[in-house]
């Protein structure tokens, strides 16, 4: 049975990692997908694979740090039933090694550019009679992952947020839930790794592998998975929540 049937799902960094996966289950599920990413080149790969296998998708080329175009874009689309903030970046350093630059790069992605998805998209979920979102944290959000302070504080801001926007919306029937995975095999771990290690990637690899009790990264079908049963109807009585999805990262650790 298909889950989002007849729904219109937004796809923030769809054309990557985690949302390429999220946008192609949820269109195998029935949805129209619209992705919003920068990358159009990536974005545009997607809506191509989404469209072989005889699904719908779209794709709009937009910095989501830029309100007025990520507004322009939501209001172009129309009824957005679900929406997925997952755009986001990553930095590597403590206190001390994050300069305001990273700190404002980091801070302006991850945390405004969610912000201003939000913005745009809950005044059409109002006018349309609800709506589902998604907001990809992390396990940094509540344990401060090492050397990673800009990223952990912007994923602690998108948890509360998440949160907040629950609390706000519930009479509008919009349910708000966060999802914090430890580490997924993705390009943006590849990217990291290769950027910040380049003289010993195959170690980090295996590290950052071992790092989750399980013994392995996600992939990205495995918190697509996730997100799925989160924004479908099946779903309808849970907003207000983070689902850590973490190989036992945050309770097995120690
Ligand atoms: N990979 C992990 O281990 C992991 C773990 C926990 C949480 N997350 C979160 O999941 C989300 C996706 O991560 P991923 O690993 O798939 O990353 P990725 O780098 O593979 O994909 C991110 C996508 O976001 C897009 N993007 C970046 N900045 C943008 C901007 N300003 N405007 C529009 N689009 C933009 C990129 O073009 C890319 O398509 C991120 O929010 C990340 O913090 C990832």
């Amino acid at each position: 049975m298909l889950k989002l049937e007849n729904k219109v799902a937004v796809v923030t960094g769809g054309g990557s990692g985690i949302g390429r996966a999220i946008a192609v289950l949820f269109a195998e599920n029935g949805a129209h997908v619209h992705i919003l990413d920068l990358n159009v080149g990536g974005a545009q790969a997607v809506v191509d694979e989404i469209a072989a296998a005889g699904y719908r998708a779209s794709k709009h080329e937009v910095n989501v740090i830029d309100q007025a175009d990520v507004v322009r874009v939501v209001k172009g689309i129309g009824r957005v039933d679900i929406l997925v903030n997952n755009a986001g970046v990553a930095h590597v350093g403590d206190l001390e090694h994050c300069a305001v630059e990273d700190f404002e790069r980091v801070f302006n992605v991850n945390v405004k550019g969610a912000y201003n998805a939000l913005y745009a998209v809950i005044p059409q979920m109002k006018a349309f009679g609800g709506g589902a979102i998604l907001n990809l944290a992390s396990i940094a959000a509540v344990v401060g992952i090492a050397d990673r302070f800009a990223y952990s504080m912007s994923k602690g801001a998108i948890y509360a947020m998440s949160m907040s926007i629950a609390r706000d919306y519930i009479k509008d029937n919009i349910r708000s839930n966060s999802i914090s995975p430890a580490r997924v095999h993705t390009p943006f771990v590849d990217g990291f790794i290769s950027k910040n290690y380049p003289d010993n990637e195959q170690e980090m690899f295996e590290k950052l592998s071992q790092s989750q009790p399980i013994g392995r990264m996600a992939t990205p079908q495995e918190i697509a998975k996730l997100a799925l049963f989160l924004c479908s109807d099946d779903a309808g009585f849970i907003t207000g929540n983070d689902y850590p999805i973490d190989g036992g990262f945050i309770k097995l650790n120690n």
